[in-house]
């Protein structure tokens, strides 16, 4: 019978009974419905509300409980309406009529925010320890490739030389940016529903200050109406996650990119790369290609979440029961996703001399071609034509600007000498960008300590 049998003559069909119920998702936060319940029990004895006898009771009951379900002797039941009931009838049969007391004060609709802002409080520290280890990850592999020169692209078409490390140092920044969003999320989040009542607060003096204490939030939400019906909290976090996985999904679009014969600049570890069923010369970047697709299913939440919230009116609709499974599917993806994305940039193999070849072909030193003969006095947009017809003789001789022959150098203008050979070497190239941000082995240098330096705050 469930506990606001009450009110009704007919007990509930079975299949509004399982429609209606949201234990099935709800159940993996037992902990913080105990932990929750048990700092409401302390703080109504300390208040006079309810005597500390029960309060001891209560308190008592709801840690073996907590210990029964975590050592398996318990099982939560699949037919309750929720974990909050589950809990509560659970206690009452153990311990009796100061069972019953524990809900003074209290309304379902304070205890599932509650609920699920301590849930993504631990989940939104454990989403951040991942991504200081990806970062880590990045930075690491960074270090080692400061002199691998690679093409940069725009319009994926080669461009201008850059390295190995500058480009990994993209992604460290951006990383950068998630965990401090992550951090800005936590502080909206740790914020005390509890004491907010069913949506009208409540008569008795409780002390809200005193739970906020106890369950360690940074402060109370300050209105009643709007403490058990905000949900900003968990729209925030899947848009923090959202934007986390988009990096993530461009990362992997690389990877499967660099993977295929026609790049061919990394290669992925045998364990984390998959066969195909009839092709035995496949090699698939399966976790990548995952990856990109959980991101939509990741965004697919924030939008379940946005929509679900857009029309409903003040306080608490059931509707919101529909939060729980998409802002838990969001956090798992994402912790499941860094967490299999690290192995696997540790392990892949960088085909350093491929990347170099890459970076030979395409004309992507002819801008430092140009400057060669700005710095010789010309106007860059002299220099930019010449060459650029130069580019179209190379083209017609099928040879490359390193290797074009001087005098044809000289029949397009005098102020080239032999010098201008190491001017638009690859090396030379990279090595004189030196610019704060750019991809000479000391600006990223300096990148890779910035980032090491910030992971800190975090
Ligand atoms: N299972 C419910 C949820 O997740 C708990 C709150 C129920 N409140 C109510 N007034 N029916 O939202």
């Amino acid at each position: 019978m469930p506990m606001w049998a009450g009110r009704f003559s007919k007990e509930i069909d079975e299949r509004v009974n399982d429609f209606n119920s949201s234990v099935k998702f709800d159940a993996r936060m037992y902990k913080q419905d105990i932990k929750g319940s048990i700092a409401h029990a302390t703080m109504l004895s300390e208040q006079g509300i309810i005597d500390k006898s029960d309060s001891e009771k209560i308190i008592d009951g709801l840690n073996q409980i907590l210990s029964d379900i975590e050592t398996g002797k318990l099982e939560v039941d699949p037919t309750a309406e929720d974990i909050h009931m589950f809990v509560e009838a659970e206690l009452t049969k153990r311990i009796g009529d100061a069972g019953k007391r524990l809900h003074t004060a209290r309304s379902r609709n304070d205890q599932v925010a509650l609920d699920i802002r301590m849930y993504l409080r631990d989940e939104i520290v454990e989403i951040t320890q991942l991504v200081k280890e990806l970062i880590r990850t990045v930075t690491g592999l960074a270090g080692k490739h400061l002199n691998t020169v690679m093409p940069g692209y725009t319009h994926l078409q080669r461009a201008q030389p850059i390295t190995f490390a500058h480009h990994l140092m993209a992604y460290a920044n951006m990383l950068l940016r998630d965990l401090d969003r992550l951090k800005d999320t936590y502080k909206r989040t740790d914020k005390l529903p509890l004491g907010s009542g069913a949506l009208a607060g409540t008569t008795y003096p409780i002390n809200r200050q005193r739970v906020c204490e106890l369950l360690g939030f940074s402060e109370v939400c300050q209105n009643s109406l709007d403490g058990v019906s905000d949900r900003d909290f968990c729209i925030e976090l899947a848009s923090t996650v959202s934007i986390l996985m988009m990096h993530l999904s461009r990362f992997s679009e690389e990877i499967i990119m660099w993977c295929s014969w026609e790049f061919k600049f990394v290669e992925l570890d045998d364990a984390y790369a998959t066969g195909s069923s009839i092709m035995p010369q496949k090699k698939n970047p399966d976790i990548t290609e995952l990856i990109r697709g959980k991101t939509a299913r990741v965004y697919g939440d924030l939008n379940t979440l946005l929509s679900m919230m857009k029309n409903l009116p003040l306080a608490y609709n059931k509707d919101m029961q529909e939060d729980k499974e998409a802002i838990f599917d969001a956090v798992d993806t994402v912790k499941l996703c860094i967490s299999t994305f690290i192995p696997m940039l540790s392990t892949m193999t960088v085909l350093s001399d491929n990347m170099r070849l890459a970076a030979a072909k395409g004309f992507i030193n002819a801008t430092d071609c140009a400057d060669y003969l700005v710095k010789k006095g010309l106007p860059f947009r002299d220099a930019y034509k010449i060459t650029g017809t130069l580019v179209k003789r190379c083209i017609e001789l099928g040879v490359t600007l390193e290797t074009l022959p001087m005098n044809e150098y000289k029949k397009l203008s005098d102020s080239f000498d032999e010098n201008v050979y190491k001017a638009i070497s690859l090396d030379t190239c990279v090595n004189e960008r030196k610019s704060q941000g750019g991809p000479s082995p000391e600006s990223v240098k300096a990148q890779i300590e910035y980032v090491i330096d910030n992971l800190e705050r975090y």
